[in-house]
């Protein structure tokens, strides 16, 4: 299957120009007959810019939040927020839900990325939706940290059953352990391969789905390798290593190499 990998620029860099200037030095990247699907989810800002510029490349965007109310109408009384609609207009694939970064500093809950994740694929936007286990849950073991993340999955994908088949195919699921993520020190890759073979495992027997599961947590171009080698390790979320152009850059012609 296709790997994916996705630049999550979070609250990065700090100018439009700088953005910009990242951006097009991506262009450049041999995409070896789009045998990989790269996203860059840049902050809403730059989103327009970066979207509407990614329209002639094999270069595919992603926002790194939405909102749970899409009104029929295009728009709502909910100030600072943006809707899917607003988002698939300006030709967004993607949205990334639930980065821990996200429940840590602004208080997001299971129940509002639920929402979040089902606005965004009724309206046919693609959702990254990001899992993982804090070290105190690590500390205790796989047996808890899968059990953390399942009870995860089970909230933030409640009632999910209720989409349209379409709608659940566009699920993407990021594993990435809290204690992995900007730290520089990545999970095992054979921990990450076992826990994402568990998510599979879970995700079609709750929800008949055959999603994509990714690795996410201080990836770079000297472990990219350790992870996609596995079949069922289907990319990677790079936070850091994605603002770095060249970095993230060699990332990609590695996971090319590796196709080849
Ligand atoms: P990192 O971030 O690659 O800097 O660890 C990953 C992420 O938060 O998505």
């Amino acid at each position: 299957m296709k790997k994916m990998i996705i630049a999550n620029w979070k609250m990065n860099p700090s100018s439009i120009k700088e953005a910009n200037k990242l951006f097009d030095s991506l262009l450049t990247i041999k995409n070896n007959d789009s045998k990989i699907e790269v996203v860059v989810a840049p902050p809403f800002v730059y989103l327009p810019f970066i979207s509407l510029g990614s329209e002639k490349t094999d270069i595919k965007c992603a926002s790194q939040d939405v909102f749970w109310e899409n009104p029929s109408v295009g728009g709502g009384a909910y100030t600072g927020e943006i809707s899917p609609k607003m988002l698939k207009d300006l030709y967004v694939d993607y949205a990334i839900i639930g980065h821990s970064e996200r429940r840590k500093y602004i208080g997001e809950t299971d129940e509002m990325i639920n929402r979040k994740v089902k606005a965004a694929l009724n309206e046919g936007l693609k959702v990254i939706l990001c899992v993982g286990e804090p070290l105190e849950v690590r500390k205790k073991g796989k047996k808890a940290a899968m059990d953390f993340v399942k009870n995860q999955l089970q909230k933030d994908l409640k009632d999910i059953k209720k989409l349209s088949v379409v709608g659940r195919r566009s699920l993407v699921i990021a594993y990435e352990p809290i204690w992995a993520i900007g730290t520089g020190v990545p999970a095992h890759s054979n921990d990450a391969l076992e826990m994402i073979k568990y998510i599979k495992q879970l995700l079609a027997k709750s929800y008949n789905l055959k999603a994509r599961v990714l690795y996410g947590g201080s990836v770079n171009s000297k472990n990219i390798i350790d992870f996609v080698k596995h079949n069922e390790i289907d990319g990677a979320l790079v936070g850091g290593a994605s603002i770095n152009s060249k970095e993230f850059k060699k990332i990609v012609e590695k996971i090319n190499k590796l196709n080849n």
